[in-house]
């Protein structure tokens, strides 16, 4: 059950070996990776120390290497071969952490029942042709906690998002991606047996604004400004959610 807009992109070998220079290359890609990694861990730090931690839709590894250490196994997945390819490549020098990666589908996990401490997932669930199936299925694999992020309904994202749909429908080659409520999360969670404890929303600009700034002193300082008028609690996006098991 691939999707049909994203997931073309991302077998692309061309599009593949290009990605991480594409997001993550410059300084303020670096900048955006860092950001991303440390609020990812600072969450799932939250319910203390983990042992086995799932990446879902892993892509050149980010999660996976950042949260993968001698005493924690990390396992990248994702749908496309190619990207499972760049993350093999893109082992940090040094790195000697215990990290698997391998080819899936988001939408049938093969992992049993709790059978992970915890679930990652960025920027995928966005991508997937069923969303709701996509995060019952990281819910299930968890024993304890799932975090993972969406771009808002509330926020630049939406127009975005909008426009590229538009696009798609006409043909055009372009990654369509959905957005969300945080209320459809909330409620998806609780049908899942989970609850939301955090949310957290990261830029009030869009990345594309950011990046052709290209200075993440630039992108802290207008960044705070806008935070400070009480714009990133309505506008910020993505919004990164930490999600615990009740039962
Ligand atoms: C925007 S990239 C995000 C990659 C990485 N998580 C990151 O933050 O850089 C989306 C990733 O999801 C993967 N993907 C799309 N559909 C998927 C599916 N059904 N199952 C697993 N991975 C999928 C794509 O191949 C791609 O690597």
């Amino acid at each position: 059950m691939f999707n049909h807009y994203s997931y073309e992109f991302y077998r692309e070998p061309e599009f593949a070996s290009e990605y991480e220079l594409d997001r993550f290359g410059g300084r303020f890609g670096r900048f955006l990776k860092n950001y991303e990694v440390a609020l990812f861990k600072s969450l799932l730090a939250e319910d203390g120390p983990v042992q086995s931690v799932l990446d879902v839709g892993t892509g050149t590894g980010k999660l996976a290497y950042a949260v993968a250490t001698r005493d924690t196994v990390a396992f990248g997945m994702d749908a496309s071969p190619e990207m499972v390819r760049q993350a093999l490549q893109l082992r940090p020098e040094g790195h000697e952490g215990r990290v698997a990666f391998f080819v899936g589908d988001a939408h049938v996990l093969p992992f049993g029942d709790r059978s992970v401490d915890a679930v990652v997932s960025s920027r995928v669930l966005m991508h997937l042709v069923d969303w709701q199936k996509g995060l019952a299925e990281m819910c299930r694999v968890a024993r304890r906690s799932v975090v993972f992020d969406v771009p808002p309904l509330r926020g630049f994202p939406a127009l975005e998002s909008l426009a590229r749909r538009v696009l798609a429908r006409f043909g055009a080659k372009t990654q369509a991606y959905r957005v969300f409520r945080v209320g459809q999360i909330r409620r998806s969670l609780q049908q899942n047996g989970y609850r939301l404890a955090r949310v957290e929303r990261s830029f009030v600009l869009p990345i594309a604004v950011h990046r052709k700034l290209g200075s993440p002193r630039l992108t802290v300082f207008v960044e705070r400004l806008l935070g400070s008028l009480g714009l990133r609690r309505i506008l910020g996006a993505p919004v990164t959610i930490h999600a615990v098991r009740e039962d």
